[in-house]
């Protein structure tokens, strides 16, 4: 058994006043959103787990079939020591990359689910002696303070979930990353593609209702925690393609005209019958553009793998010189 260490880098009344600071905002905006972080309580993180074993669902078996083809050449490349995953769940993907790297000295999952770091982290540091894990919660999209342990290190961003970040940022995100690394560290990026419609549309709205119920578990999440009268039933899960922006949209829709209270914001919304609450986007990519947003940041990517549909892509970078 190795040493499994946690770190909350979010202090448990921080995570409160981002949900208040999110939930006022985004209740009052036009039109009404809610940030996706938000959707993975405990609940939320087994609903997305059971996502990725729908039949409609290809990303998580299309980047697995990539991961177990390639583990030993990203291993090569990389030379990693210390392996940092951001938003890595329930991290049962990164095992393959886990096998072929013998010389990883400390994994570091970072997620802001607490219960499923846990799980995975502690699992793991007990099957692999002579592997630290020192997990932390965190938002990824904040400021990230990395244990300090040996490099080269090498970022894991996977399932897609870069797309989950609107296109600003996307590029204050990547360039964190850089900001994290040394020159020569590497970045593993996971991006799904641009494909069919009906494809992207099935894989986000799936027959068995799964998606529907993660979706609207974030306002079970604003129910518990800021004491909202959410009735989730009252809303429809949409999924969208929005050609233009190339993102699949998720929404909420108001089934009929109703007003939600907020007590602990001491707020009251109104939803027309038919308004919709944005809740999530998730881009799909190209290959050129995923090379180009790397390059602003400062990762010049080095290799771009697809599974053998080409429904999926990873790509490797490595981070340029200091700027
Ligand atoms: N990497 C896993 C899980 C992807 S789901 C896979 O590929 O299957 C997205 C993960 O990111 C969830 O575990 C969620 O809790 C986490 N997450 C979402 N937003 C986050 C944020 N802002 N900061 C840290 N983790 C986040
Ligand atoms: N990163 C995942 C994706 O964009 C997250 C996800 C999958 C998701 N299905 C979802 C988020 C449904 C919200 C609703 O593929």
């Amino acid at each position: 058994m190795s040493p499994f260490l946690l770190t909350r880098t979010l202090p448990e009344d921080a995570t409160d006043a981002a949900l208040r600071a999110d939930v006022l905002h985004g209740l009052t905006g036009t039109p009404k959103t809610l940030p996706p972080k938000w959707f993975y309580d405990a609940h939320g993180s087994e609903l997305f787990e059971k996502i990725t074993e729908l039949p409609e669902y290809y990303p998580t078996r299309a980047e697995r079939e990539i991961l177990l083809a390639r583990a030993g050449e990203i291993a090569l490349a990389s030379g990693a020591r210390t392996l940092v995953e951001l938003g890595s769940g329930s991290s049962e993907k990164t095992r393959h990359l886990l096998d072929a790297l013998p010389g990883l000295h400390t994994y570091v999952p970072v997620d802001v689910s607490e219960s499923a770091l846990t799980q995975a982290g502690q699992a793991l540091a007990a099957e692999r002696p002579g592997l630290d894990v020192h997990a932390l919660i965190a938002d990824f999209t904040g400021s990230l303070t990395l244990p300090d342990t040996p490099g080269p290190r090498l970022v894991a961003f996977l399932g897609g979930t870069i797309g989950n970040l609107l296109p600003a940022e996307r590029a204050a995100f990547l360039a964190s990353v850089r900001a994290l690394l040394s020159p020569g560290d590497a970045l593993l990026l996971g991006t799904d593609l641009v494909k069919d419609e009906s494809v992207l549309v099935a894989a986000y709205d799936d027959a068995a209702g799964v998606t529907a119920a993660f979706n609207k578990n974030v306002l079970s999440v604003v129910n518990r925690e800021l004491e909202a009268d959410f009735d989730p039933d009252a809303f429809d899960h949409v999924a969208l393609w929005d050609t233009e922006q190339e993102w699949i949209e998720m929404r909420l829709r108001s089934r009929a005209a109703q007003t939600v209270k907020i007590p602990a914001l001491d707020l009251a919304v109104h939803f027309a019958r038919g308004e919709e609450l944005r809740t999530e986007v998730s881009a799909k990519f190209r290959e050129d553009g995923v090379r180009a947003e790397l390059a602003s940041a400062g990762f010049a990517l080095t290799h771009w793998w697809t599974d053998a549909e080409g429904r999926f892509a990873l790509s490797l970078s490595v981070a340029g010189q200091d700027r």
